[in-house]
């Protein structure tokens, strides 16, 4: 008789051709077989009727903080939130303290995650004016999913932000560089405009539409002519994505949930807790984002899960930390939207496990298919709930969601054949291992 490590029996399965029920046969850690598998024994069986199973779904954009400060997040608490949420890999950002912008660097990280990460990880470097000429060997370590260029200034103090540098990064190494895409210099022409302080939703008139967008036009005429390949984090505007269109030559796009779920009006209801970069912009870029989600423009959703201090939230703003939690609350929020009619499960697989596997390059990541990661995130599309801040683990202890009352539900996340979390409960021992990506 076959047998299997682990069977999910009956779920309804997301697969890269559709819809079907069916079980899934885990051995080794890998997707062995799909199909009737009643005659089949298997160390562990899971009933799944009733449930959706999806490939493991990938938070590509998360602040881990690790180095950092550990009162705020850590890679132990923050990969535990994300098995919580549902996901089974993260991309975890350079812009640590110290940052991840060297070889030493990398390797300590690698080492350090290796028995503390609950789910698998890929690691950015950080792009900066001193290292540029590294850059290259460092793209070629294979659990780094990319080179992160900060072109506009965020949290920390990574950045390079002049065409000269940026042509150079460019020039240096070939695979898909992620950005964060504002001009730097507009923003630092219009910050004397607000020293004086205010309401927060002046942080996205500072921040504005024009901000972004030159950004872009900037990266994107550096690409075509040095021809690297791009990939534009958390675009917000609806200028940028009209224009994003006539540059899929060299550009991928990733739209956060955050600008897929909120309009300025947070500022209003949460203060600081509504500030991050780029900001969350009025209800025409939230359509526009939805639009853009609908015609193909999008390739990736993620949180940009940027955890700070409640007192670094609740200074007066412009000095408000900017960046909010995401990864435990990622996949409930986008559940939600499912069911709320704005896409379906098929494009949610397509935005946040397919997409990206195949932007980033990762191996056996992305699709429910024989040989690839048994990762598995088994929905409850049924299950609603309201978000609560007690059930977040990460140590800064708050998200921009609490109270919001969402249909649809991650009951159990599935790490290469072993069930990781159950119905709240995290199980076993912390296993994620670094994420490989193709060269
Ligand atoms: O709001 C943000 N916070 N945007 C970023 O680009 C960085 C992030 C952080 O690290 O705090």
């Amino acid at each position: 008789m076959t047998s299997y490590d682990l069977i999910l029996r009956g779920g309804r399965c997301v697969l890269p051709w559709g819809e079907e029920e069916v079980d899934v046969g885990v051995r080794a850690g890998r997707v062995a077989a799909i199909g009737d598998l009643r005659m089949a024994a298997a160390a562990e069986v899971v009933d799944c009727k009733g449930l959706h199973v999806l490939p493991g779904l990938i938070d590509p954009h998360v602040h881990l903080r690790d180095p950092g400060d550990a009162a705020v997040e850590t890679i132990e608490t923050g990969t535990r939130a994300a098995i919580l949420g549902g996901l089974t890999a993260v991309f975890d950002m350079p812009n640590t303290s110290p940052p991840i912008t060297g070889q030493a660097a990398l390797e300590a990280k690698r080492a350090y995650v290796k028995g503390r990460a609950w789910c698998d990880i890929g690691f950015y470097v950080g792009a900066a004016r001193s290292n540029i000429g590294a850059l290259a060997a460092l793209e070629a370590n294979e659990d780094v999913c990319a080179i992160k260029v900060f072109a506009g200034s965020s949290t920390g103090d990574l950045m390079v932000e002049d065409d000269a540098s940026l042509e150079r990064v460019m020039r240096s190494g070939r695979r898909r560089i992620a950005y964060h895409s504002e001009d730097e210099y507009r923003l630092q022409e219009r910050k004397p405009l607000y020293a004086a302080g205010g309401p927060h939703r002046l942080h996205a008139e500072w921040r504005d539409v024009e901000c972004a967008f030159l950004g872009t036009r900037r990266l994107m005429a550096l690409a075509r002519e040095t021809g690297r390949p791009a990939h534009i984090l958390h675009v917000s505007t609806a200028e940028e994505l009209g224009y994003l269109k006539d540059f899929r030559d060299v550009a991928t796009v990733e739209v956060l949930v955050n600008h897929l779920s909120q309009t300025d009006e947070a500022y209003d209801r949460l203060g600081g807790y509504a500030v991050m970069n780029p900001p969350i912009r009025d209800a025409r870029h939230k359509e526009a984002a939805w639009a853009a989600v609908r015609d193909g423009t999008v390739d990736c959703i993620g949180s940009d899960h940027a955890p700070h201090s409640r007192a670094a939230k609740e200074r007066p703003w412009p000095a408000t930390a900017a960046g909010l939690t995401g990864v435990q609350t990622l996949v409930p929020l986008m559940l939600d939207h499912v069911n709320a009619g704005r896409l379906s499960l098929g494009r949610l697989v397509d935005l946040m496990a397919a997409g990206p596997a195949r932007v980033y390059g990762a191996v056996g990541k992305g699709r429910l298919a024989a040989g690839y990661d048994a990762d598995f995130t088994v929905v409850d599309m049924k299950r609603a709930r309201t978000i609560e801040e007690s059930w977040i683990v990460s140590p800064c202890g708050w998200t921009p969601f609490a109270g919001q009352r969402v249909t649809g539900w991650p009951v159990m996340t599935v790490l290469r054949g072993h069930v990781a979390m159950r119905e709240d409960s995290v199980q076993g021992a912390p296993e994620g291992r670094p994420v490989s990506f193709h060269g």
